[in-house]
């Protein structure tokens, strides 16, 4: 039986393997996914462990997501454009890396929530790893305007010319979006996982506009409620994100793209009955 796994640390509560399981029960592939917790130290070692093992291909997770492009044999282009990696795919020699969340957020505002970013005012709020891997297919999609802001603010500058050659990214202070009006604002922060919220002037979304939180459980309490008391007319989490950039890596692995409106409204009432983060 071909055998996957997500790599990450802390690793215990991730989704995934029910996620993949899910895609094998699906697709009748015969598959073992398991989670294994790997540290910084060992990262090169147990990638060189898990492809002589046999592994397929392997996910990868906080805090590796930067740091393994460095142990790619080839990385996609959009995972170079990212500067991060998400997903391995096994090559007799070694791994290819490539990043597959970017697509996983654009599926999930188009297809599942049919939220329009073409010709819209998008703010996105990080500029994390997660953030580096959203900016490139969120500026594939034409927004009349992307901007960046950040707590640390030197952060957008980098990326906004780091992104140049394929975009217009303006970057921000979180303060100095004051005044400003968007339709989509997307939280790629991890403030959520310490119960917070990242300081923002009031009024920033347009009215009818949407809100995205790349975080879910918890971690997306802080965020759903800001966007309540912005009045929006939607009010998303991560789950179908972390679903649809699971079914690209799937597809990638086994040349099927699973399908997950079923898998995603389990998650959800999952997330709700187990309070899981
Ligand atoms: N749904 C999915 O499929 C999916 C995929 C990837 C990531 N995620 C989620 O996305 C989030 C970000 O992940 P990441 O990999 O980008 O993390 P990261 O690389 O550690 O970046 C964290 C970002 O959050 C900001 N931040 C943290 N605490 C904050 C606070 N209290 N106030 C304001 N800003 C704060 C940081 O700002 P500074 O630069 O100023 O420190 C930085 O921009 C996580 O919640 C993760 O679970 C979800």
């Amino acid at each position: 039986m071909d055998r996957y796994a997500v790599i990450g640390q802390p690793i215990a509560h991730s989704l995934s393997p029910r996620i993949h399981a899910d895609f094998a029960q699906q697709t009748r592939i015969a598959l073992e996914y398991e989670a294994i917790e790997v540290s910084q130290a060992a990262l090169e070692q147990e990638l060189s462990k898990l492809h002589r093992a046999g592994y397929k291909g392997l996910n990868v997770t906080l805090p590796h997501k930067v740091s393994v492009a460095a142990f790619c044999e080839t990385r996609s282009e959009r995972a170079k454009l990212a500067g991060a990696v998400n997903t391995l795919v096994r090559s007799d020699t070694g791994w290819n890396g490539d990043n597959t969340d970017g697509e996983g957020l654009i599926r999930d505002l188009r297809d599942n929530l049919d939220i329009e970013v073409r010709g819209r005012r998008v703010l996105l709020l990080g500029a994390g790893g997660a953030a580096r891997g959203v900016i490139g297919p969120l500026l594939a999609q034409s927004p009349a305007e992307l901007v960046l802001s950040n707590r640390n603010p030197w952060k957008p500058e980098a990326l906004a010319e780091h992104f140049k050659p394929v975009g217009a990214l303006r970057p921000c202070t979180h303060l100095a979006l004051k005044g400003d009006r968007f339709d989509l604002i997307i939280n790629a922060t991890s403030a959520g996982h310490s119960g917070e919220m990242p300081r923002l002037p009031g009024q920033l979304l347009a009215e009818g506009g949407a809100c995205y939180d790349l975080s879910y459980g918890s971690a997306h309490a802080p965020f759903h409620a800001w966007a309540e008391s912005q009045n929006a007319s939607l009010i998303a989490d991560g789950i179908g994100m972390l679903a649809e950039q699971a079914a690209v890596a799937f597809e990638l692995w086994n040349g099927v793209l699973p399908r997950t409106d079923a898998l995603i409204a389990v998650l959800h009432k999952a997330l709700w009955e187990f309070g899981a983060a």
